[in-house]
């Protein structure tokens, strides 16, 4: 009699602890699932953003790179080479860093294609409008920032600028 009672206290504290092992699996495995699909969405939301913001790496790339390859390597990398090469673009620096004021003529700014407010300026010579533009000018009709305000900017693209902007303007 004893030990009947002794068997089914054990069956019946077995089956307890079988249950709440079922239950501890199942919460677990439940577990799992939220954070995989939780990992899976951010990789995909990731994936999304780097498409959206356009190729990524070519940001990171540096504007120019020396081509140092042998003279005998592919016809590919001197193609890589040749369009590496191309000078700076005074269209797109005039775009980035001019068209602010020159394009509506803010704060007395001479106007891109204003062939009368530019053809005094063009006789002071070309070495004076990059000077102008570079260090910034000080005028009649108002104030140029060095570089447009953009000091990031090279002499180089800041003189590619001035002479799009003139060749606009003629
Ligand atoms: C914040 C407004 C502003 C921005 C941005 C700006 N400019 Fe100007 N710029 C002016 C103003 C105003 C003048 C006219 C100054 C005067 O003659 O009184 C001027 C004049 C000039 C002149 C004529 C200088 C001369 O000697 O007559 C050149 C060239 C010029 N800017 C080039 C540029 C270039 C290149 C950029 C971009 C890199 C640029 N500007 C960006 C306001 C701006």
């Amino acid at each position: 009699m004893a030990s009947n009672m002794t068997d089914q206290q054990f069956t019946k504290g077995f089956s307890i602890f079988l249950g709440l092992g079922i239950v501890l699996t199942l919460f677990l495995i439940l577990l799992g699932n939220i954070n995989a699909g939780t990992i899976t969405e951010r990789i995909r939301a990731e994936r999304n953003e780097m498409a959206a913001s356009g190729s990524t790496m070519q940001h990171l790339q540096p504007a120019g790179q020396l081509n140092l390859a042998e003279p005998d390597s592919t016809a590919e990398s001197t193609q890589v080479a040749t369009a590496a090469s191309v000078t700076v673009d005074g269209a797109q620096v005039y775009q980035l860093a001019c068209m602010a004021c020159h394009t509506a003529g803010v704060a007395g700014a001479p106007k891109l294609g204003d062939t009368e407010a530019w053809s005094a300026r063009v006789t002071q010579g070309a070495e004076a409008l990059y000077t102008h533009a570079i260090s910034g000018f000080q005028g009649s009709a108002g104030m140029m920032p060095p570089k447009g305000g953009n000091l990031a900017l090279s002499d180089g693209e800041v003189k590619a600028a001035v002479d799009y902007m003139v060749a606009q303007s003629q």
